[in-house]
């Protein structure tokens, strides 16, 4: 899968197979239907000046909106059924570009291509009465064997106690180019101040419906929320093009900058975050599940804002 024209083929198709999942939700986004935005600012310590040119990473101080999520499709679905919870930040940069940073509170994905992805997604409903189908999900993780993760997400998959206490991962590897056109390839992690927290699903199945929307709003109504920007540094034996696979936990974490959320709400359901919209100084991997974001959130963008 290689031309653009075939991508944007794919990327209906994963939308429509989303769709296929839990109906489709006119004017919402096929997935993370459910968020919340508020403005932010982004303090860069100078730390990431040295691996990369990046305008936002260098010293200034600058804008951002943040938006965070629940993972599911369905937007009226009960915060405590979305156990996965995701943090998108758009940076407003001076000379009037954006750049963003789209992290989940799991550490990686359960694909390493698209067409993996949507043969899962598929599987999910070609059983009886649009239950999984077994056999066809066995047949799936027999030819992507590297889709094991699936497992560990079943296993592991916790809420967190509030969106200010999750942490957060670009899963994707990116790479930093300096001004000697050095290459460093990085993950980003977004790590609370308030420090990380996860409650059980039986906890979270007592909270209200709208609980960590409420919980968020309560705690920035007397304080802003803060952030750790940080970056995993990869060695060269690291898969820069495998989001089924985390780095090694002992790699390099260096932290580069400190995102402040405030009380202000922001028109964030009009946006796209798109993870590939990336300044000079920061190029994507070879990751083909990051390249093909775009054609997915597109698809999806170009149907919510027609209402359908
Ligand atoms: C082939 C793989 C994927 C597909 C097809 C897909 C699909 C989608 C779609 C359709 C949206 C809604 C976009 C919009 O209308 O603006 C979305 C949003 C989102 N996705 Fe993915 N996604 C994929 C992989 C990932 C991965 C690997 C991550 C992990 C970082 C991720 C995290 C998110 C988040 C956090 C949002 C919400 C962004 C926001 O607040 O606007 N997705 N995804």
């Amino acid at each position: 899968m290689n031309s653009e024209y075939e991508k944007t083929q794919l990327a209906a198709e994963s939308v429509n197979a989303i769709e296929g999942i839990m109906g489709a939700f006119p004017g919402y986004r096929r997935a993370h239907a459910k968020g919340v935005s508020y403005k932010a600012v982004f303090t860069p310590n100078g730390q990431a000046s040295s691996l990369t040119t990046a305008p936002h990473l260098q010293t200034a101080q600058i804008p951002a909106i943040v938006r965070f999520s629940n993972v599911a499709p369905d937007p009226t679905l009960s915060d405590a059924l979305s156990p996965a919870k995701g943090l998108a930040v758009q940076f407003q940069l001076p000379n009037g570009e954006i750049t963003n940073i789209v992290a989940t509170t799991v550490p990686f994905f359960i694909s390493k291509t698209p067409e993996s992805f949507v043969s899962f997604l598929k599987a999910l409903r070609s059983g009886k009465n649009g239950r999984p189908n077994l056999r066809a999900l066995v047949k799936w993780l027999t030819k992507y064997p590297e889709s094991c993760s699936v497992f560990r997400i079943w296993k592991e998959l916790k809420p967190p106690l509030s969106f200010a206490q999750g942490r957060y991962h670009s899963i994707h590897a990116f790479y930093f180019v300096n001004q000697e056109g050095h290459r460093q390839a990085v993950k980003y992690i977004l790590e609370p101040e308030a420090g990380e927290a996860a409650m059980s699903n039986l906890e979270a199945a007592g909270k209200p419906e709208d609980y960590f929307e409420q919980e968020l709003e309560n705690r920035l109504a007397s304080d802003m929320v803060h952030f750790r920007l940080k970056v995993q540094l990869g060695k060269e034996t690291d898969p820069t093009d495998d989001p089924t696979k985390e780095w090694p936990k002992e790699r390099r974490v260096l932290m580069i900058g400190r995102l402040s959320i405030q009380k202000e709400r922001a028109a964030g359901e009009e946006l796209l975050f798109d993870p590939t919209v990336l300044p000079e100084g920061i190029k994507c991997s070879e990751d083909q599940i990051l390249q093909f974001r775009r054609f997915a959130y597109e698809e999806s963008y170009r149907r919510r804002s027609r209402n359908s």
